[in-house]
């Protein structure tokens, strides 16, 4: 298996939940600065029992670059993760964003079609619904995201489509549904407000606290990502999209309440702007999840909280660095 953006948050998880069941991985990540290199290093290392040498330091948007011999392997699959997360930071840095899920989309896909790889699963994102406000659905073919990230997601599958069409490589496009856990992004608000409120400092509101996420814990993520990837069989659809995400969202206010339950800490807050492109409500519909056999998301807010807390809490000086030096 390829598995691209695998010193990330999601990408270490799944390598090494792909290696405890036996597959064997090359991982790609070029490091960006988006996150601290030893969040980075530490959370590879820590999950995966390998060496930060063991990830091919290679940027996917050089197309020169994955033509690299150690690239040159008949995968059984490609997992594509590599990316520019985030809303705020892609409003901040348009270019970054487009280029990394963009152009980055693409090349992986071309190499993929190149090698002739049975699979490829990518992840999209639930950004590219907009601002919806009921279940967002995958047969929904008008969806209009609000922000540039959802735009270059969006994307990213309509190229994901065209290499179906053109090339016959065959794709799932994950739309992730806020993802969160240990070894998680420091830019989000949950990491944020556990690391606020461990630390007694103020954590800066960018949304109003109405504001409702479809908050997925990272086992279940992952479980969702390793059934696809061992699935015998092809997909009824060659270009698959497919939510990832219980279709049980919570609200900020419900999120803040839990993690002071949690923490036994008073959380404070400064309103700030909010994040331009940022949407109100996402919550996914699980109907194709179901109709592909695939896992449903059951994590409650209140579990999945406390396994952050105490992962956290014996490295919450770091945490604290990480959240300094991410944007
Ligand atoms: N975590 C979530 O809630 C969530 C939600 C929706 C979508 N997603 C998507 O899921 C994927 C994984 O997200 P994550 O939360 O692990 O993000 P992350 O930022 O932790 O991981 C992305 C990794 O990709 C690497 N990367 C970025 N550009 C690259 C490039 N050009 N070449 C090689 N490596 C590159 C980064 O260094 C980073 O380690 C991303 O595509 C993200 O957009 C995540």
């Amino acid at each position: 298996m390829l598995v691209t953006g695998a010193a990330g948050f999601v990408g270490a998880h799944l390598v090494a939940a792909l290696e405890r069941r036996g597959h064997e991985t090359v991982a790609v990540d070029c490091f960006t600065s988006f996150h601290p290199r030893d969040l980075k290093e530490r959370r590879w290392s820590t999950l995966t029992g390998k060496s930060s040498n063991d990830v091919l330091n290679i940027d996917v948007c050089d197309v020169e670059a994955t033509s690299n011999p150690r690239l040159a392997v008949p995968f059984d699959a490609v997992v594509h993760l590599a990316a520019q997360s985030g809303v705020r930071y892609s409003e901040r840095h348009p270019e970054t964003c487009v280029r990394s899920n963009v152009l980055g989309t693409y090349s992986v896909l071309a190499l993929a079609s190149r090698l002739d790889v049975p699979r490829v699963i990518y992840a999209s994102s639930s950004s590219v619904y907009g601002d919806t406000s009921g279940e967002c659905r995958e047969e929904d073919l008008s969806v209009a995201p609000t922000s540039l990230y959802g735009v270059t997601k969006r994307s990213g599958e309509l190229i994901a489509r065209a290499f179906w069409e053109r090339q016959g490589l065959r794709s799932v496009g994950v739309r992730l549904f806020t993802s969160y856990g240990d070894w998680g992004r420091p830019d989000m608000a949950y990491f944020r407000m556990i690391v606020a409120a461990l630390t007694g400092t103020e954590f800066p509101l960018l949304a109003d606290l109405s504001v409702r996420r479809d908050f997925t814990y990272i086992a279940d993520t992952i479980n969702v990502l390793v059934a696809l990837v061992e699935r015998e069989g092809d997909f009824p659809d060659p270009a698959t999209l497919v939510n990832v995400g219980g279709g049980a969202p919570c609200s900020l206010q419900a999120l803040k309440d839990v993690v002071q339950e949690i923490t036994g800490r008073e959380l404070r807050m400064r309103q700030q702007p909010p994040t331009l492109g940022d949407v109100t409500s996402t919550c996914a519909s699980t109907q194709r999840m179901t109709e592909l056999s695939l896992p449903i998301p059951t994590t409650s807010i209140v579990e999945g909280i406390s396994q952050v807390v105490e992962w956290i809490t014996p490295l919450i000086s770091d945490a604290r660095d990480w959240v300094a030096q991410s944007e």
